[in-house]
Order: C-alpha cells, then sequence, then structure tokens
C-alpha cells in the first residue's frame, strides 16, 4: 500500500516529467559487481516508473539514458549499454503497445550503431499511434550538442532566406530542437545524490523544479516516483512572475 501514493492530486500532476537515471555504477561496485551489473538492474527501475508515470496518466516521461558523453567510456561498457538499451526496448515493444505508450528518442541518432538504430525506429514505427504516455529516451544527447546544431540549422535557413533574423524568438529556437513539439519538462528528478544538470535539456528547464535524491537508480521503485509528485506539488511555481 503506498503512502505517497494517496496524497497526489491527481488534477495537478506534472505534465512532463524527465530524469536523469544516476547512480547505476556506484550501485553495482558497493556490491561488489561489474557496472554493467547495475545498468540491468536499472532496467527494473525503467520498467517502474514508466508503469507509475503511465498508470497516473502523466503525458511525458523523458530518461536520460546515454549521453554523448557516455561515447568516451570504456569500449566494453559502451557497447554493453548500447546493447542493453536496444534490446530492451525491441523486448518491451509489446508491453508499450499494450500500456498505450509512445516511444520517442531525442538525440544524435547518427552516431548510433546501424543495428541498434533500426531497432529503436523500428519500436518507434510500431507504437507511433498510441495516445497514452510519451516516454522519450535520450540517447547520444547532449544539450550543447541540440543548441549547437540548433544554431546550425536556423543559421543555414537564415541564409537561404527562410528564417529573417527578426523572426528569431524563443518559440522559434524551440522548433530547431530535438524536444520539438514536446513540452517543456516540469519536474526533473536526478537519482544517487548529485546536485548538478549534466548537460540535459538545458534550454527546456528553464523553469522546470528540480528534484534530487539520494537513492540510486536501480533502488529508485514507483514510491520514490510518488514521493518526488508529491514534493513537487509542495513548490510554488512562479515562473519569473
Ligand atoms: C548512469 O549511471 C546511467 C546510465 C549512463 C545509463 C542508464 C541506462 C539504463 C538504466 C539502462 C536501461 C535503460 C532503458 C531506457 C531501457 P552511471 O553509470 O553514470 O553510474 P555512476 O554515476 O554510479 O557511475
Amino acid at each position: 500500500m503506498s503512502t505517497y501514493k494517496e496524497k497526489i492530486d491527481i488534477n495537478r500532476l506534472p505534465a512532463h516529467v524527465a530524469i536523469i537515471m544516476d547512480g547505476n555504477g556506484r550501485w553495482a561496485k558497493e556490491k561488489g559487481y561489474d557496472r554493467i551489473f547495475g545498468h540491468q538492474n536499472g532496467v527494473t527501475s525503467v520498467r517502474e516508473v514508466t508503469e507509475a508515470a503511465a498508470e497516473l496518466g502523466i503525458k511525458y516521461l523523458t530518461l536520460y539514458a546515454f549521453s554523448t558523453e557516455n561515447w568516451g567510456r570504456p569500449k566494453a561498457e559502451v557497447d554493453a549499454l548500447m546493447e542493453l538499451l536496444v534490446d530492451t526496448i525491441e523486448k518491451e515493444t509489446p508491453t508499450l503497445n499494450k500500456n498505450k505508450v509512445r516511444l520517442l528518442a531525442i538525440g544524435d541518432m547518427s552516431r548510433l550503431p546501424d543495428a541498434a538504430l533500426k531497432k529503436l525506429e523500428r519500436c518507434i514505427d510500431q507504437t507511433s499511434q498510441n495516445s497514452g504516455l510519451s516516454l522519450v529516451l535520450a540517447l547520444s544527447y547532449s544539450a550543447r550538442w541540440e543548441l549547437t546544431n540548433a544554431i546550425k540549422k536556423i543559421s543555414e535557413d537564415v541564409v537561404a532566406g527562410i528564417v529573417k533574423t527578426d523572426q528569431i524568438n524563443d518559440l522559434l529556437v524551440s522548433e530547431y530542437l530535438t524536444t520539438v513539439g514536446i513540452p517543456d519538462p516540469d519536474l526533473l528528478i536526478r537519482t544517487s545524490g548529485e546536485s548538478r544538470i549534466s548537460n540535459f535539456l538545458l534550454w527546456q528547464i528553464a523553469y522546470t523544479e528540480l528534484y534530487f535524491t539520494q537513492t540510486h537508480w536501480p533502488d529508485f521503485r514507483k514510491e520514490n516516483f510518488y514521493e518526488a509528485i508529491c514534493e513537487f506539488q509542495h513548490r510554488e511555481r512562479r515562473f519569473g512572475k
């Protein structure tokens, strides 16, 4: 029986929750295992939180699954993480469909290995008609990459005469980001005790409520998610006004 779940005001849910899933490596090392064991156990948390968000009626859940900086980790860990990500996506596609979850991805997909990209695109395609939760995977993502990419594309359109410089405003910039069409996050959760943003959604989190917890990602369960939502509902949001 959940205690935090009962306290959630279903009429004031965040429309978009983003999560920096941190601490898989530390969790595994503390138990005397290899880092990849932490990532494998992190999949259970992904499943739990996705289910909790879908059940509550949250519209968008974004998970920071792989950053552009993660390409710099040892090859064995990168390969294992990629394989785990795409195999999980492939295996979970029927469950996503059963629960009306639509999969989306943001990031520099050109860096993904061909086989991984194919599996990812297949799942995105097969869940594209679902009208429930949108599960957004940030894969090979970093905010500075995204902003640099947007600046390049806006410049090209200015040179081509498609955009005039005086038309460049907040809204136009948003349309050149990989998150186009996705509302800004209302709540950002980071697990495992670190109080930083690590190059995640820098443009989009301008007015997002930040929530940091000591819990390592592989230990994060539905109840931890409900607790974060309760805390969010106690905050007063003024959006600079
Ligand atoms: C951070 O822990 C976690 C990651 C870099 C990867 C997250 C991936 C998963 C949970 C795998 C499954 C995901 C999906 C969406 C199917 P860390 O390795 O940085 O931990 P540390 O800070 O303790 O070293």
